[in-house]
This record gives C-alpha cells, structure tokens and sequence, in this order.
C-alpha cells in the first residue's frame, strides 16, 4: 500500500534527532506501489529524498522542501533464501533476498539463526537494508556491497527495474547506479553469504560487537562515523590528536570514546532541542579546519546531510 503523510517530523526519524519537517512523507510496502509514485511526487511537488532507517543523517531545522520516500518493502518480513551454490573454493553460498524495509539487526540475527556468514562486521549497524545498500554500509572488514549479488531498485527515469553484478559500483562508503539517474530507491537486494554454523555466525559477532561497545558510544544518538576515513588513516583519530575529542557545541559534542562520533545530548529535562543542526554544523566546520589546518587533511562527510551538504 501506498499511504502519504503531511508535515512529518524529521527529528524522529533519525538516529541523531535532530531536524525539523518535510512537505509530505509517502510510505511504499511493495515494489507494485512504486507505480504510482510518480504520480504522487508530480502532485506533492518539492524534492523527493529518500529516507531509510535515518541513522547516516543530519537533517537542518525548520520547513524543508522536501518529500520523504519510504522504500519500505519487506520491512518486518524474513529475507527469502533463493537458492545455492559452490564458490570457486568449494565453499557452499547462499543468495538471500531482503527487502529494503527489513532492520538490520533483524537481518544480522535472521543470519546469525540460519548460519549464514559474511555480515557479522555489521552487528550493531542500525538502519534498514536500502540505506546499507546505498551507502555501502561496513566495519570489521565486511560490507554490504561485497555480498551484493542483485538488486531492485526504483529511479524516476526507469521505474522498477531488477540489476545484475556490473550494473552498480560500490567502493568505501560509497555506491552509485551504473546507469546515470536522478536518485533512487532500493526496494529490495539480492545477497551472496557463506554456509557456517550459528555457533560461529554467533561467536563472530558477539567478538565484534565487544570491540564496537568498547570504542563506540553505542548507546547515545550519533548517526555514526560523521567524517570518511581519509586513505588509511582515521579520522576519528586525526580529530582526537587535533585535541577535539569532547568538543562541545551546546547539545551536540564529539564523543569522548571516539573523536568522529557527532553526539545529540538530548536530555529528559531539556525538550528544547531548537539551534541543534546550527551547532552541529558549527562544530563540525570547526572540527574540519582544526584537522586541515595542523594536517593538511580536508575531512570529507561520512553523514549525509540535508538539503545540501556542508562542504
Ligand atoms: N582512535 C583514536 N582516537 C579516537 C578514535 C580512534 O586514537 O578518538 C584510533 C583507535 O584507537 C584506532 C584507530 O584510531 O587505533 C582506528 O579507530 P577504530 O578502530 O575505532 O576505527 P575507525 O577507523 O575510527 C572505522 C569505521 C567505523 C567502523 C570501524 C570498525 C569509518 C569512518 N569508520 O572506524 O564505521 O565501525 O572502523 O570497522 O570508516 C561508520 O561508518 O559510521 C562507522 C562507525
């Protein structure tokens, strides 16, 4: 079904909290819904943007021009397993299909369950199976693009199409249609992972997510690494020597446990968020000049921010 919203509020629908509304918000379950997309854009007006789970976003206060797409497919549903094969090393894989709507989490623990390997890096990711697509989401050595074997997606100049190997590119935290297009919208993705056993898909990611809780504020709200890392180095790092870890902007500072985490103070007792974006953007403008001016290094946005980028 497709079911349209007026005036959503944008904080809520990010990890960080903080943004202020869109023009309209239209929520699509099923790939057959995205037929009358268009129609509805063409009518609402603004820019279209498509939101996932929300977690790479920092989104600017007041009322965007915007119109929310919720590629919502498969959200809630098991990924279906479409069948089997042996890789060049005589290893069984398994191609799974997952809809753009699904939770991460909920996909890394349908794996973990079903001993399937090869996204284990990804536990405590959160966000929704199109946004790890389409911003090639990875850590600890795994990424979603590596296991991507198909993918349907939705593009204003081709509608629903389905995409083979060769037909998309995906490089660190980055992925892009071969076809040149406007934007587009995952519905659902095709991926390619390892036949293991839970015990071991299970011991595999409770390592990792030690290692993420020890260096990571898993539990406040950030939307993740804010800068990409520049070549090798890190720029959580390169922010930390630059004496900015804990750097404080009003409600949002640099997390104490990793410089390139961009954390939302929200506190119980202070409801009044308003002036988050600016002090965010503040301190991020700040953070980046810092780091160039001592390294010669301009740190590039990780985060996606809207309506248009910082630098
Ligand atoms: N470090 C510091 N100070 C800090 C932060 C890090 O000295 O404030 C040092 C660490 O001690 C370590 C090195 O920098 O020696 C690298 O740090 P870490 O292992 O935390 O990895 P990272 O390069 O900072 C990347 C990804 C993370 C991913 C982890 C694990 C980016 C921008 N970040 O972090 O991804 O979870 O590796 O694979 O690529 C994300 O993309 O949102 C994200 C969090």
């Amino acid at each position: 079904m497709m079911r349209i919203a007026p005036s959503p509020s944008l904080a809520p629908l990010t990890t960080l909290r903080i943004g202020g509304s869109a023009l309209a918000e239209i929520r699509l379950d099923a790939p057959a819904d995205f037929d009358r997309l268009p129609d509805a854009l063409a009518r609402i007006g603004g820019e279209p943007r498509v939101l996932g789970g929300g977690s790479n976003l920092l989104i600017a206060e007041g009322e965007l021009p915007l119109v929310l797409v919720r590629s919502l497919c498969g959200a809630g549903q098991e990924p279906v397993i479409l069948g089997e094969s042996a890789d060049k090393a005589g290893q069984t894989r398994v191609i799974i299909r997952a809809g753009a709507g699904l939770r991460m989490p909920a996909l890394l623990a349908w794996c973990a369950g079903h001993g399937l390997s090869g996204l284990e890096g990804l536990i405590g990711v959160p966000g929704r199976v199109g946004g790890a697509v389409a911003m090639n989401a990875g850590a600890y050595g795994d990424t979603v693009g590596g296991r991507l074997t198909g993918l349907t997606v939705f593009t204003p100049e081709r509608g629903v199409r389905r995409l083979s190997s060769g037909e998309w590119s995906a490089s660190y935290r980055h992925f892009a249609l071969s076809a040149p297009c406007a934007w587009f919208a995952v519905l659902e993705a095709e991926l390619s992972l390892t036949v293991s056993t839970p015990d071991r898909v299970r011991a595999a990611m409770g390592e990792r997510l030690t290692r993420k809780r020890a260096a990571q504020p898993v539990t406040m709200h950030t939307a993740g690494c804010v800068f990409k890392n520049p070549g090798n180095l890190s720029a959580g790092r390169l922010l930390d020597e630059a004496g900015l870890r804990g750097a404080r902007r009003g409600p949002v500072y640099l997390s104490g446990l990793h410089a390139n985490f961009l954390v939302h103070d929200i506190r119980p007792d202070r409801a009044d968020t308003k002036g988050s974006f600016a002090a965010a953007a503040e301190l991020l403008a700040e953070a980046r000049e810092t780091v160039a001016r001592r390294t010669g290094i301009n740190l590039d946005m990780e985060v996606k921010v809207w309506p248009c980028p910082l630098f």
